[in-house]
């Protein structure tokens, strides 16, 4: 008898091999689309036939002085970095890894300015390092209900008003698209002695095509982060980490590469790191021009909807949006009868769309280079004549839902997110926490940015936030009690020693 590992609860696999030949479409990351017969993927050999450790003749990527240090420097030559390091643990570890290498007043009085909006991999930084976080907050779009850009003038201010901020973290593009004015906050940041670090995740594909914005590398950051897997033709927790210029100790970076990953680093990974890079500079450009064609008349089409919305260039210029990476489908459904989630379930439940993710105001969906034109016509399809169903008076409703509040909120930091984190801490109700410092991350997944840090004072709209987001049924995660119904808070009494 053939046994059966559904059965035994061993069916991962199975169920990834059942799900791969089903014909839902992905306008999720990876980047490559699980595209087998083009692109990178159609030459490039079974996995298990170059599985290798560190060999004799494959250098060590920890150690690198060969065939991987070369590869690595002819990325940099292509990327026009001074250095490029391969990820095999996301662009999370080079997260990691950057912000331990500039927190070199780390347990002392150092202190970091970072955009209230990254994602948890630099909150986990600075809890690592033990440093104070001082944050710029996003501005906040009503229209749309998603987190603009970083304001210059903020971060200069931030910079002139607290001497012991020692480097700069911010995120461009969002997940959503949004970036920032990166060359000004670059020469602020360089004008006070220190480094902007870029957490540029989304924003590996912008060298490859003018219509994308241009990369923080060209505009004065020291540290670059992409992960490859998610706009790119790249495997699952691919990423590369770039550095340049004067402001950023080499050596240090390094040091935390090898600390934040894995001691056997995947030859699979590496390999395709490379072969996906290769293959968008020397063998894409075909591909390209299909892909950027659809993509406008996409977008094209999708304007004419009349209740959702398509977020577009037009917002550029306004709330410190600088640009817009319009690679990313973000379909807004505020003033409409339905919530993200609900636009969200129907793609997957009527058209078989599974999309990168969804808020309660908005779903984003992730085109790449890879996507079939039978995808983006689905894609077009499915939201025209969702839109199409939507009732009201026929177009979008001018009087927009108002929520109480909308995030960003500024929050009250009581404590570090490490005294928090890390302190005596007790359990109390969600609903009974107001007040209360509290003492872990509460976010949805994805994105996974904060909405409430360790260490922030809780107010009544992260706790009405939370209760909504629960109550909608979208991913609130971070909490020790899976319920999300007990919030973890620091016990009384529980002094900051900064
Ligand atoms: C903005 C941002 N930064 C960093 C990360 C972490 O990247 P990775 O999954 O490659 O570790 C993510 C993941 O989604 C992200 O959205």
């Amino acid at each position: 008898v053939e046994k059966s590992r559904t059965n035994s609860g061993a069916y991962l696999y199975e169920e990834l091999k059942k799900y791969s030949c089903k014909d839902f479409y992905p306008f999720h990351m990876p980047g490559h689309k699980r595209q087998l017969s083009v692109g990178p993927a159609s030459d490039f050999p079974n996995p298990y036939g170059i599985d290798i450790t560190e060999i004799e003749g494959f250098d060590n990527l920890h150690h690198a002085e060969g065939i991987i240090r070369k590869s690595m420097d002819w990325a940099a030559s292509v990327y026009g970095a001074d250095y490029t390091y391969y990820l095999v643990n996301g662009s999370s570890s080079g997260i990691l890894s950057a912000i331990s290498a500039v927190a070199d007043k780390a347990g002392t009085c150092g202190s970091i300015l970072m955009s209230r909006n990254c994602h948890k991999a630099v909150y986990h930084g600075v809890f690592l390092n033990r440093l104070k976080s001082r944050y710029v907050y996003p501005q906040f779009s009503e229209e749309y209900g998603i987190q603009c850009g970083l304001s210059p003038v903020k971060i200069e201010k931030m910079l002139k008003q607290f001497p012991d901020i020692s480097s700069v973290f911010v995120v461009s593009p969002t997940y959503d698209g949004i970036v920032s004015d990166i060359g000004s906050i670059s020469n602020i940041c360089h004008y006070y002695g220190i480094p902007l670090i870029v957490d540029e995740a989304h924003g590996a594909h912008f060298r490859y095509s003018n219509l994308f914005p241009v990369s923080a590398l060209e505009l004065g950051a020291d540290i670059v982060i992409q992960s490859v897997h998610k706009t790119l033709p790249c495997f699952t927790q691919s990423a590369i980490l770039h550095l340049k210029g004067p402001y950023v100790d080499r050596e240090r970076v390094e040091r935390f590469l090898q600390v934040y990953q894995s001691s056997s680093p995947s030859y699979v990974l590496m390999a395709g790191i490379e072969q996906g890079i290769w293959w968008m500079e020397e063998e894409s450009r075909e591909k390209m021009g299909e892909y950027s064609k659809e993509l406008l008349d996409l977008r094209q089409e999708l304007g004419a909807m009349r209740h959702l919305r398509l977020l577009g260039k037009e917002v550029v210029g306004t709330k410190d949006i600088f640009d817009l990476d319009i690679s990313k489908i973000i379909v807004s459904t505020k003033g409409t009868e339905i919530n993200g989630l609900q636009l969200y379930e129907r793609l997957r439940r009527e058209y078989h769309l599974e999309m990168e993710m969804c808020t309660e105001d908005y779903v984003t969906g992730i085109t790449t280079v890879m996507d079939t034109k039978e995808g983006l016509e689905r894609l077009e399809q499915g939201l025209l004549r969702i839109d199409s169903s939507l009732g009201g008076n026929g177009k979008r409703e001018e009087k927009r839902f108002y929520k109480e509040a909308d995030w960003p909120w500024e929050m009250e930091q009581a404590l570090t997110i490490y005294e928090a984190w890390e302190g005596e801490k007790e359990p109390v109700a969600l609903e009974e926490s107001e007040g209360r410092i509290g003492a872990e991350f509460i976010y949805l997944y994805p994105p996974g940015i904060p909405i409430i840090v360790p260490g922030e004072r809780v107010t009544k709209e992260v706790i009405d936030t939370v209760l909504r987001y629960k109550k909608m049924g979208l991913p609130v995660q971070g909490m020790k009690y899976k319920s999300n119904e007990i919030m973890e808070v620091v016990k009384d009494g529980q002094i900051s020693c900064n």
